[in-house]
């Protein structure tokens, strides 16, 4: 089992496959992916062995992440290659949903567990001021057929954001009554090229989470590979509601994941200064126990918390690097 100095065991890995996207959210890429585009993203082979030593180490989920997961052609061949690993139970991705309906059949019958899709706002117009597409109904539709298909947990991610998506609760909370998914706010992340945009539009979680409990939620019980938020039932509603409060006191107590970025480094954290190169322990199937010791013993310099609240962001320069 993969454990830090302070007692946290890492059931979770996200597995970034390219840092390419092609949305220009105005808290992550205002301009548009400006990077190299001949870059080096991990091959299939070496997205293997990343999972198989990851899967032999005690991590139950991995996630696929990006930049967008779904501009890479062999995507459907990672997600069978992801959910075939030994120890690994489920296999999710986060997408913003770009051509959903054409492609999530496809992603579920690759073995496809999870799904997060990023849904700023239910109003097509502030969608499109936030991301840069008009593509709303596109991920709506796509959501539906992918509920219809019946992958077993479907999360929509709406980022807070004052002055932006903040008046819209109403709507979003009509939407989840009758459905089958969990619909999570979070709290805006100051990155290194955000700082502005953070200042002007970042919104706390708290404020949501009082009125939530005064309002009949009630929160659940975390499972070991949950993500980092705090989940709301209604016995009125069919969906959940989801809070993810990255400033707050406790946040990286609960700290359960790793990330891989798209080129091999590992990231002990969202936030810290740089990544750990692994790509040349993922060169041969035989370097598989190499590698779970260099894991375990680079966890040991794993921080106790991201110091975002001292306005620290490492070196991560927008979340598109790493995949959030
Ligand atoms: N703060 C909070 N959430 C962010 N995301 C991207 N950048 C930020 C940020 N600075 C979200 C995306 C997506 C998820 C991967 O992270 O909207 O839902
Ligand atoms: Fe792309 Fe996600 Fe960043 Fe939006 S938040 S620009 S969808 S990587």
């Amino acid at each position: 089992m993969l454990r830090d100095n302070f007692g946290r065991e890492f059931h979770y890995l996200r597995l970034s496959i390219t840092d390419v996207c092609n949305f220009r959210c105005n808290y992550c890429l205002p301009d548009g992916y400006e990077g190299k585009p001949d870059q080096a993203f991990l091959s299939l082979d070496e997205i293997r062995r990343v999972c198989a030593a990851f899967g032999a180490a005690g991590t139950r989920k991995i996630r696929i992440t990006g930049g967008e997961p779904s501009v890479r052609k062999d995507l459907p061949e990672i997600i069978r290659t992801v959910k075939a690993t030994p120890g690994i139970e489920k296999v999710a991705i986060t997408t913003n949903g770009y051509r959903l309906p054409e492609v999530v059949d496809e992603w579920a019958d690759a073995g496809l567990d999870a799904l997060n899709l990023s849904i700023d706002s239910l109003d097509p117009g502030v969608f499109k001021a936030i991301t840069g597409h008009s593509r709303l109904h596109e991920l709506l539709d796509g959501l539906d057929r992918a509920i219809a298909l019946g992958i077993a947990s479907i999360k929509v991610n709406a980022v807070m954001l004052r002055g932006l998506n903040d008046k819209q609760l109403a709507p979003f909370l009509d939407w989840i009554k009758n459905k089958p998914i969990t619909l999570r706010f979070i709290e805006l992340m100051q990155t290194g090229d955000n700082s502005e945009f953070f200042a002007k539009h970042h919104v706390a979680g708290e404020q949501l989470r009082q009125w939530l409990l005064a309002n009949g939620w009630i929160q659940t019980i975390r499972a070991v590979d949950a993500g980092p938020a705090q989940e709301f039932y209604h016995e009125n509603y069919q969906g959940r509601i989801g809070l993810i409060m990255p400033y707050s006191k406790d946040f990286c107590s609960t700290c359960n994941r790793l990330r891989m970025d798209s080129t091999g480094k590992l990231h002990l954290c969202l936030f810290s200064d740089t990544g750990i190169d692994v790509r040349p322990l993922l060169q041969s199937d035989e370097q598989r126990d190499e590698l779970i010791e260099f894991l375990q013993n680079q966890l040991l310099d794993k921080k106790v918390s991201h110091f975002l609240q001292d306005g620290q962001s490492g070196g991560t320069r927008h979340l598109a690097m790493i995949g959030g």
